[in-house]
């Protein structure tokens, strides 16, 4: 099996998780484009969805999936995404996408976060994968500092702006064993707009693709 074989799997599966009627958050990337493919096919079971970038916007509208403004919305039952990085607690690193201000926005909204993945994102320790941070550009050099007293090498992700119009800094060298500490701590500083460890907003579920199929974490 590939690894797209893997993320289709894990985007077919997670179907399985979402209640009759409700609006569904929807994340951003290669599985989850699998994931909305997967959800065109029962599109008049659920009342709609509310999207984290632009991108899974024109995905869903081009299955003729109604996409509901997110600041309309409340709250939702399920928040589907994937992950570049996942630990045994459900902590996450989000970003590769640059989409992580807006994931963390639908997440906050949700009851449930189901992480949907292959099982190459699966890791005992968090930062191996450049943490992504998204920043205001003129922050950009005390932040690169800032990252270099914690041990990190930062820099900005070329060529990329995401759509809240900043950009993206990839930081390497980390070792991430208190996430909720370090989310919480880098999100003070100044300039920061979201920081792509997701450990507040954790995986409740994270639905695994295996060469053995889908395996279950909660
Ligand atoms: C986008 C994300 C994605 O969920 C993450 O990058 C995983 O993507 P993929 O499913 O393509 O491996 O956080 O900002």
């Amino acid at each position: 099996m590939t690894q797209d074989d893997l993320k289709a799997l894990v985007g077919r599966a997670v179907l399985d998780h979402i209640p009759d009627g409700a609006v569904v958050g929807v994340g951003t990337g290669s599985t989850v484009n699998q994931f909305i493919d997967a959800l065109a096919t029962r599109k008049d079971r659920i009342a709609g969805a509310v999207s984290s970038s632009e991108a899974s916007t024109a995905r869903l509208r081009s299955h003729g999936i109604r996409v509901l403004e997110t600041q309309d919305v409340a709250s939702i039952p399920v928040y589907i995404d994937g992950a570049d990085e996942i630990d045994p607690r459900g902590h996450m690193i989000k970003g590769g996408g640059a989409a992580l201000t807006r994931e963390k926005i639908v997440a906050d909204l949700a009851e449930r976060f189901i992480c949907i993945c292959d099982e190459s994102k699966r890791v005992a320790v968090l930062g191996a994968f450049p943490l992504p941070v998204e920043v205001v550009p003129l922050a950009v050099p005390r932040l690169i500092r800032r990252f270099a007293a914690l041990g990190g090498q930062a820099s900005v992700r070329p060529g990329v702006t995401t759509d809240n119009g900043q950009c993206v800094l990839d930081v390497r060298g980390l070792t991430i064993t208190d996430p909720l500490a370090l989310e919480a701590e880098i999100s003070l500083w100044p300039g920061v707009l979201t920081v792509g460890i997701f450990a507040r907003h954790r995986a409740s579920l994270c639905l695994l693709g295996t060469p053995g199929g889908v395996v279950t974490l909660d």
